[in-house]
């Protein structure tokens, strides 16, 4: 007898974890829906301004577009959708809140242990005091199109280092170099 209850106590528990597993993962898929034609837009627009125009004119990518696309997002799902770092050039728009910050130190250690930022990600229903909701972060890596602004001060030209220095005079994403992780995307999803 005392097995059974034991046993469908254990049901239960697994079940809803299940219904957990679920919805994660629906959750999760959502997200990487929208992401990804973000992420692909903002390095299509990085690559076609550097090429166009140098580095100083692609400055407006990250930032203006970036920010207004990650509004507009934002705007239309109802989620809250940004781009953060541990190293930020923005700390008004790119400083990681404490679930944010945790997570990308874990995205650290994981880089450290050998994983690629490119499967690099976190997803979390997360209960705060403000309410209920669902976290996920992708890692974005640092690639050969990026360096010009966020590499070391030898690959930054004279004129995107005034400009950087002009608008972002506590910046602290530089010394970069290809395949590390820049930051990540971040969606707050209130449940
Ligand atoms: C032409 C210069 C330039 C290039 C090239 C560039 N960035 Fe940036 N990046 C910036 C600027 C300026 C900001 C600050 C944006 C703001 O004010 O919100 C920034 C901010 C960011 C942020 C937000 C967090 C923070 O530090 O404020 C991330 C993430 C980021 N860049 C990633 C990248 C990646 C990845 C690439 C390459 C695909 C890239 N950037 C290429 C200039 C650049």
């Amino acid at each position: 007898m005392k097995k059974s209850i034991a046993l469908s106590a254990l049901f239960v528990l697994a079940t809803s974890a299940a219904y957990a597993a679920d919805d994660i993962s629906k959750l999760k898929e959502e997200s990487i829906a929208v992401i990804g034609p973000f992420a692909k837009q903002l390095s299509e627009a990085n690559q076609k301004a550097v090429k166009e125009g140098g580095p100083a004119s692609a400055i407006v990518v990250c930032k203006d577009i970036a920010p207004a696309m990650a509004g507009e997002i934002s705007r239309n799902k109802g989620w809250k959708l940004s781009r953060v770092s541990l190293k930020v050039r923005n700390p008004l728009l790119g400083t990681p809140d404490a679930w944010e910050q945790k997570t990308l130190q874990d995205f650290e250690a994981r880089y450290a242990k050998g994983e690629k930022p490119e499967t690099i990600a976190a997803a979390e229903i997360v209960d705060e005091p403000a309410g209920k909701s669902f976290r996920f972060m992708k890692a974005v890596a640092l690639q050969q199109g990026c360096l010009g602004c966020h590499g070391t001060p030898e690959q930054i030209s004279p004129e995107v280092k005034a400009s950087l220095a002009k608008d972002y005079p506590n910046d602290k994403a530089t010394g970069y170099s290809v395949g590390q992780i820049r930051g990540a995307v971040s969606i707050k999803r209130p449940l």
